[in-house]
This record gives C-alpha cells, structure tokens and sequence, in this order.
C-alpha cells in the first residue's frame, strides 16, 4: 500500500493529513454501527485509497484553481472507476468496490452508477461521511477550513440527501460527544 500512497503524493492535497483522518473517521463510524473487525480493517484501507484513481487524472485538471467545465468534470468523475481498476487484483473485492462506489449519493444523484441507498456498499457510504466532513473542516486550495460546528450543520442538513441518515447522525455524535477528536485548523484559521 505504501507504494500506492506515494504515487498520490502529487495529485490529493495535504495527502498525508487527508487520507488518514477519513481513515480514522471512517472507522469510528463503523466502530459505532458495529462493523466486525475484518470490516474495520478494510475500512481503514478504503479510507487511505478512496481517491488513489487521481493519478490517472489529467493533473492540470486536479490543480484547476476555478470551477470546472462540463468535460473537466467528466474527466475527474472517472477517478473511482481508475481506483477501482487499480485495487481489485491486490485487494479484497468489497475494498475496490467501496472505491468505485465512494461517490455514489443516498439519494441516487452520485456518480459513477446512481446507485441509492443500501445498494451502495456500506464502506462506502462511511467513507462519503467522513470525506466530506474533513473536506469541510480542513484547508484546500479552493477554500478555507470551515468550523466544525459548519461542518455538523452540513451532515445533518444533507441526512437522507447525500449521506446515508444513521451514519451522518452517528458521525455528528461521535465528534459531539468528544470521541471523536477533531484537530481541524479551522478555529485557529477563523481566530486570525
Ligand atoms: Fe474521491
């Protein structure tokens, strides 16, 4: 796996910050729904290599500053599929599909199949909530790291939208509760 991560050095941002904080999110929240530890393995795994299919990216397209066009778009939706392709021989299965699936919506408006609900495979689910969460509350080029309490606002507004209802509400309470620790930049960046 060290291999893989490597290569995505120049293609996720804050690499290292990024994929290990889904990672570590992503667990908590099959940790609270009761995931076996074999799937919390994987889970873990999935986290780290959710967007590994960027290296195939055209990279002027991953460092757009602005909006992308219509075909850019296009372009960089195939990055599950590519993390897919790039997973399925090393990996067990439910972990290459758990990629292919990490954008797929609660409400069938995902990409790459449209899937809805329990169709998407539940790693991947997880993954969404915790990707978005830390894409919220850290720092990237197109925007600052928002608050926590922002990024709580988000899960629960898009409950039953995007996200899968009970893991965007166990998520909220892990980092309510505390047991999940946040070490987002965003309240030092807003007290600047
Ligand atoms: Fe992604």
């Amino acid at each position: 796996m060290e291999s893989l991560i490597e290569a995505m050095t120049d293609v996720v941002e804050d690499l290292y910050g990024h994929v290990y904080r889904v990672s570590t999110f992503a667990t908590h929240i099959g940790r609270a729904i009761g995931l076996d530890q074999e799937n919390l393995d994987r889970l873990s795994t999935v986290g780290v290599l959710h967007d590994v299919g960027k290296i195939h990216v055209d990279p002027e397209i991953l460092a757009k500053p602005g909006p992308l066009v219509a075909d850019e778009i296009r372009r960089m939706r195939r990055h599950p599929e590519f993390g897919f392709a790039m997973t399925i021989d090393a990996y067990d299965r439910s972990i290459a599909e758990a990629i292919l699936h990490h954008h797929e919506r609660w409400d069938g408006n995902g990409y790459p199949f449209g899937l809805r609900k329990n169709e998407i495979p539940i790693l991947a689910r997880i993954v969404l909530v915790a990707d978005a969460f830390d894409a919220i509350t850290s720092h990237r080029s197109y925007q600052p790291a928002l608050p926590v309490d922002y990024a709580l606002d988000e899960l629960r507004a898009h409950a039953g939208t995007q996200f899968d209802p009970d893991l965007a509400l166990a998520f909220a309470d892990l980092v309510e509760t505390g047991t999940v620790e946040v070490n987002s930049g965003a309240i030092t960046a807003l007290a600047v």
